[in-house]
């Protein structure tokens, strides 16, 4: 149960659902947390926040509900911090997760804006942006990556770039880079795409493949990115990403044609991640590919356009069955893989919805682990564009939930 307190009723142990003010103004890359700390508990109340949510069924009730209970009744155990489970379940990732890219997405397309009417990035303000999409990546990779994922037609070159700064962070920790290489990872992925704020939105938005000429327009967005960048961030290698993320290896890509020793480990870090998440996202005029059948195609790509070596470490950071992916599994039923469990990445939990032999839906959709299923287990993976389904998102955003009546309707 949720309840709007004022600050100075915040105490230990009470669950914080949500802070009332801007999150870049508060500082608090949390927005919904178990307050354990006294640090943070300070840290909150000198923060300028007057106001928050607490939920009750989550954590401490505010300390006046006592003095009402009755006087022979013995006043209510107070739950000791310990005792309040401090693990989050998949759903409640998945939902602290979608929070944050929500605040996320506000604040690039705040970002875009300021640079769309010629203002500089301010650098104090998307270093905490990437800050906090870097923790919320590390507090737990599969949840933040899936969200951002989905995205909206309106909302694609916003989240791209909160998606890419995320990506980047997994793909950082997986090379096991020094944390301030991480965090110039999530800067990098963050602003690789800053230049687009300066592309005619009629081209960026085009319901269709470009022409030469529209093409040569859109082409000119890293070194528009670089010269804005420059204004306001001094890092030498983000600025490099930024400018270089659409070359090639074999140095036919743009907008210098650099060839691979000219190329360093941004550029191409930010390359792979924005490839992998520009071709998984549905556009207006396709839809994105299955996560599996993304990778098994970037791998073909590795030699002349991505650094294979990066490349292998990018499928780790992602499992070979991405959260998304389309699966045949051995009963003939085809699955959708809707959450990953730690060291478990070749037996995702799928939500089985299609029954190949005779051919129909399977309604309800059933979930399984296929880490503790013995019945069931991948042999291959599917490519969405030979099904035509429609709903794989829904179903996917349904299986989350684990929401039998969320799965029964879409069958219906
Ligand atoms: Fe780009």
């Amino acid at each position: 149960m949720l309840k709007h307190i004022t600050c100075s009723q915040l105490r230990l142990g009470m669950y914080v659902h949500a802070l009332d003010g801007s999150w870049l103004n508060h500082g608090f890359w949390k927005n919904s947390f178990l307050l354990k700390s006294s640090a943070d508990l300070q840290r909150l109340q000198s923060s300028g926040i007057t106001s928050l949510w607490i939920d009750v069924a989550r954590g401490l009730d505010v300390l006046d509900v006592a003095p009402s209970a009755p006087e022979h009744t013995p006043p209510a155990p107070v739950a000791s911090i310990d005792e309040i489970p401090s693990e989050q379940t998949w759903h409640q990732d998945i939902e602290h997760a979608r929070q944050q890219c929500k605040l996320a997405q506000a604040a690039v397309t705040q970002m875009f804006h300021e640079a769309r009417m010629g203002r500089a990035i301010q650098p104090e303000q998307a270093e905490l942006l990437a800050e906090q999409i870097q923790q919320s990546v590390e507090r737990h990779p599969a949840a933040f990556l899936s969200v951002a994922r989905l995205k909206s037609a309106d909302t694609y070159t916003y989240m791209h770039s909160v998606a890419v700064s995320a990506l980047m962070v997994a793909l950082a920790n997986q090379l096991g880079l020094p944390s301030q290489q991480v965090k110039r990872a999530a800067l990098a992925g963050l602003l690789h795409d800053m230049g687009k704020a300066f592309t005619n939105p009629d081209i960026l938005n085009k319901p269709g493949a470009l022409t030469d000429e529209e093409f040569a327009h859109m082409k000119q967005h890293p070194q528009q990115g670089y010269e804005l960048l420059l204004e306001s961030i001094n890092d030498i290698e983000v600025l490099d990403a930024c400018l270089h993320h659409h070359e090639r290896l074999d140095g036919k890509g743009y907008p210098h044609g650099l060839n691979a020793p000219h190329l360093h480990l941004m550029a191409r870090m930010t390359a792979i991640c924005d490839v992998y998440d520009a071709i998984t996202s549905n556009r207006p005029y396709k839809s994105g590919w299955s996560p599996a059948i993304a990778l098994q195609r970037m791998a073909q790509w590795c030699g002349p356009h991505l650094d294979g070596r990066l490349f292998s470490a990018f499928v780790k950071t992602l499992g070979v069955y991405p959260v998304g992916s389309l699966l045949r599994l051995h009963s003939g039923r085809l699955a959708l893989v809707f959450a990953l469990s730690e060291n478990k990445l070749l037996t995702p939990q799928v939500v089985c919805f299609y029954d190949t032999q005779r051919q129909q839906r399977i309604d309800p959709p059933l979930l399984l682990d296929l880490s503790t299923d013995a019945q069931e287990q991948i042999v291959a993976r599917e490519d969405p564009d030979n099904w035509h389904f429609s709903d794989l998102d829904d179903l996917w955003q349904a299986a989350i939930t684990a929401n039998q009546p969320a799965l029964d309707t879409l069958t219906a």
